[in-house]
């Protein structure tokens, strides 16, 4: 079984460390394969994807990813910048589909940003589309007729896109409470009231699936309201990136949210995958050593479970992580003092 571990910038290595730690420790026949990415794949080799490490992912089963991002190198040509090593792998790996996990661990209720009782009731997963919208769109900057400096970026999906990620949403329903609701700004956007048509065909399929629609602005404020109403949540690139940051203060802090990234290639061990924290670089925090690495151990509990088909040893991990937060080691954005390396200790005893 061959994991590529990508661990870039920032507090990146910091968590990624962790997360090794713990797949190491299990007994399972894990070879290593190391990838740069990022600024430091720039600093290296002049790009921030370079083509060892393309090639280091296509031999791999999984990804683990650690963040990307490095505010020195800000101000190059965007196709330059660390971040394009993130959505150059997602893009170039066909990976569609970013399943963003948030529920509340036992204990965490009043580190949570939201009342302990509201944000009690949190089990929910985000179905974000991570290959199109206006991420991937035509973007650039111009001069106007008169002068003045323009920049553009084009929002864009075809129905075969917003069908496949539709079909993962309805899939994750089913499996789970059967309730899905698309995110979408149908009332103002064409893309959305494309999006909110296809994902209502689609939901033909899935009679047994409760479907509803929310408009963004109103989903970002039910998610402080009332985000137990949720089950599966179902929306594009953009509003799943903003949905999701938002969504992890109300679990508690985002160093506690996973995220697995899938596409259709499956492997001898089960389907290829891009797993990483929902977290970028923090330069505010790299180098401290007080990062929380929770995240980073659920990636992989999620790489475990999706590309190795390791269920057992998944939930493990989870439990570990589970068991860490309920005794109370803690990291600083999570109100304690526990450095990254004494969290990751603490899951490896608890192991
Ligand atoms: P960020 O997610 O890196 O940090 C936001 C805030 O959360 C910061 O205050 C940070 O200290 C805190 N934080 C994040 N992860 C934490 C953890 N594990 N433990 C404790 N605190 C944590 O977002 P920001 O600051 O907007 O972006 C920094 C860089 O990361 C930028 O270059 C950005 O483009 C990049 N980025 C990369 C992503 C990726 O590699 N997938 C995702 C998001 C941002
Ligand atoms: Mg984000």
């Amino acid at each position: 079984m061959k994991i590529a571990v990508f661990a870039g910038d920032g507090i990146g290595p910091e968590v990624t460390e962790q997360a090794v730690r713990v797949l190491q420790h299990l007994p399972l026949p894990l070879s290593l394969l190391v990838g740069d990415v990022g600024g430091y794949a720039y600093q290296r080799h002049g790009h921030p994807l370079p083509e060892e490490t393309l090639a280091c992912a296509a031999e791999a089963d999984a990804i683990l990813f650690g963040a990307v991002g490095d505010p020195r190198y800000d101000q190059l040509d965007r196709h330059l910048r660390p971040e394009q090593a993130v959505l150059g792998l997602r893009k170039a790996l066909g990976l569609f589909a970013n399943l963003r996990p948030a529920k509340m661990f036992g204990g965490m209720e009043s580190a949570s940003a939201l009342k302990p009782a509201i944000a009690g009731a949190i089990d929910l997963l985000i179905v974000r589309e991570l290959n199109g919208d206006i991420y991937f769109g035509k973007k650039g900057t111009e001069r106007t007729a008169s002068g003045l400096r323009r920049g553009y970026d084009v929002m864009s999906y075809d129905e075969s896109e917003v069908r496949r990620i539709a079909i993962i949403g309805f899939e994750a329903a089913r499996k789970r409470q059967g309730r899905l609701c698309s995110i979408d700004k149908a009332n103002v956007l064409e893309t959305s009231q494309l999006w909110r048509d296809v994902v209502i065909e689609t939901g033909q399929d899935y009679p047994d699936v409760t479907l509803s629609h929310l408009y963004v602005d109103n989903a970002a404020m039910q998610l402080v309201r009332d985000p137990g109403q949720f089950d599966v949540i179902v929306t594009g690139n953009l509003f799943g990136d903003i949905l999701s940051d938002q969504a992890s203060m109300c679990v508690g802090s985002i160093g506690l949210l996973a995220s697995a990234s899938l596409g259709e290639r499956a492997t001898e061990h089960g389907t290829f995958g891009l797993y990483e924290p929902i977290h970028g670089s923090a330069p505010d925090i790299a180098g401290m050593g007080i990062a929380n690495p929770l995240a980073a151990i659920l990636s992989a509990a999620d790489l475990l479970r999706h590309s190795l088909r390791q269920a057992a040893a998944a939930d493990q991990v989870e439990r570990a992580v589970a068991a860490t937060l309920r005794d109370g080691v803690l990291g600083r954005d999570l109100g304690g003092d526990a450095s990254t390396s004494q969290i990751g200790d603490a899951v490896l005893e608890r192991l």
